[in-house]
């Protein structure tokens, strides 16, 4: 039996989602057709909205429908950046160094392609952002920022970040703000009224978007959205039919849609008795750890991090081999992003090797067991990574070596380009990377694993 523990990657569908969502798979019918079939369409699409939209508290009209949350993001960041040009030039971009690759990405994509500078904010040895920086980005450049932006919640290690004062530092410098809340969302209560009202933000200034995916909270993958505030102007990235305000032209999917829909509905409903529930089986597994591994180092806030979420730093050991390991073990954990498989993305996204990875994000299915792999790390895999028993593995060709791996979520966006690597003992400097990178903050970005 596989343990899985790696729902910060991926959430496994919830049932009641994949029978609405074939259900509406079933009907035919375009929500933009005037037809019958068309305009029943169109209700289970605005229906789904409505219901999405009320579980992140905004009006239905603000909520746009992407293929989810990178899409979302670079929706957000463009939109908002090409947007603030067109009064007068503006081309600081405000960002904390530890955001998902898609708002690493999408900064320097902006960076390349439209001149812009952007100004990361550097975490510190809990992967917080420093409020202080953030202050006095705003102070130095406030006119100069087209757009800020921030993680909620890492998905990496877990640290909730301090969002309303960064949202309330914006609004005082009247630059737009952006939300990724696509960790967060099922875990931290989300209302976008109630986060404006809060941080001051008025208008088009302080907090204006926010960015959600279906397939965190038991959701099928491929639909995310975009909040954006009615006060804010955005602009599109793909140019068609108009839909979705302009926003994002396109053909809708109504049945991601309707998937979409109960499964946020479902999440609203159990969110809080289920927070406190895997709180508690995450401290048991952090417990575990601990006993069987009594130099692993929790990474990330001890108190303010998502209750799904451990993520460790094994001294001495790769988190590759760690990772290959446990999975032989049946225990799928990660080392970093899933988009970034196989490429260690945490805790080294600069291109060395990392030792150490998320094990234990669990949500809504499997047992209680699955969810705490049953309070205890199998004590094999650290032991072997440290003592360089795990040799130096290669990438297991097309065939029956890769099928055994890739049916298993670490290996979801494939394989890294130079193989599948397990270094020998010593070659890492453990949790020191992960601190330099935490530090770096304000550096330029970290080259990928080639
Ligand atoms: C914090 C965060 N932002 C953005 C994304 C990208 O979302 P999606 O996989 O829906 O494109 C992810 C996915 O891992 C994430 O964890």
């Amino acid at each position: 039996m596989v343990v899985y523990l790696d729902h910060a990657a991926t959430t496994p569908v919830r049932s009641e989602v994949i029978e609405a969502y074939a259900s509406a798979m079933a009907t035919v019918g375009n929500p933009a057709s005037i037809h019958g079939p068309g305009q029943q369409a169109r209700r289970l699409l605005e229906e789904a909205r409505e219901r999405v939209a009320a579980t992140l508290g905004c009006d239905p009209i603000e909520l746009v429908f992407t293929s989810g949350g990178t899409e979302s993001i670079n929706l957000a960041l463009k939109g908002l950046y090409w947007h603030r040009q067109q009064d007068r030039r503006r081309a600081a971009v405000l960002a904390p160094a530890g955001e998902h690759h898609a708002t690493l990405d999408t900064v320097e994509w902006l960076e390349r392609h439209e001149g812009a500078s952007p100004l990361w904010i550097p975490l510190d040895d809990l992967g917080r952002v420093s409020l202080d920086t953030a202050a006095e980005r705003f102070a130095d450049h406030g006119p100069d920022i087209a757009v800020a932006t921030a993680l909620w919640a890492n998905n990496e290690v877990g640290t909730i970040q301090p969002v309303v004062r960064l949202a309330a530092l914006a609004a005082a410098a009247a630059v737009p703000f952006h939300l990724d809340a696509v960790s967060a969302y099922g875990h931290l209560p989300i209302d976008l009224a109630d986060l404006r009202a809060a941080s001051g933000s008025v208008g088009a200034s302080g907090l204006v978007a926010l960015s959600v995916s279906a397939h965190k909270i038991g959701g099928p993958v491929g639909i995310g959205a975009l909040v954006v505030s009615r006060a804010a102007v955005v602009e599109p990235l793909q140019h068609g039919g108009g839909q979705q305000r302009g926003l994002r032209s396109g053909t809708q999917d109504v049945a991601a849609a309707v998937g979409f829909a109960v499964a946020a509905e479902l999440m609203a409903l159990e969110r809080t008795a289920e927070q406190e529930r895997l709180g508690t089986l995450r401290d048991r597994l952090v417990a575990g750890v601990r006993a069987t591994v009594p130099e692993a180092e929790l990474t990330g806030d001890p108190s303010e991090r998502l209750a799904s979420n451990a993520n460790f730093v094994f001294p001495g050991a790769q988190g590759d081999s760690m990772l290959f390991l446990l999975d032989l073990a049946g225990v799928a954990v990660s080392t970093g992003s899933a988009c970034q498989a196989g490429t260690v993305a945490c805790p080294a996204r600069d291109g060395t090797p990392g030792d150490g990875g998320p094990i234990g994000p669990a949500d809504h299915a499997g047992s209680d067991d699955d969810r705490d792999g049953r309070g205890r790390l199998p004590p094999g895999p650290a032991a072997r990574v440290r003592t360089g028993e795990s040799g130096r593995f290669r990438r297991p060709r097309h065939g029956a070596g890769r099928s055994s791996l890739s049916s298993r979520p670490v290996t979801a966006c494939g394989w890294p380009s130079g193989g599948w690597r397990v270094d020998l003992p010593g070659e890492s400097s453990g949790s020191d990377e992960w601190r330099s990178r935490l530090r770096r903050g304000s550096g330029t970005r970290r080259r990928r694993r080639p």
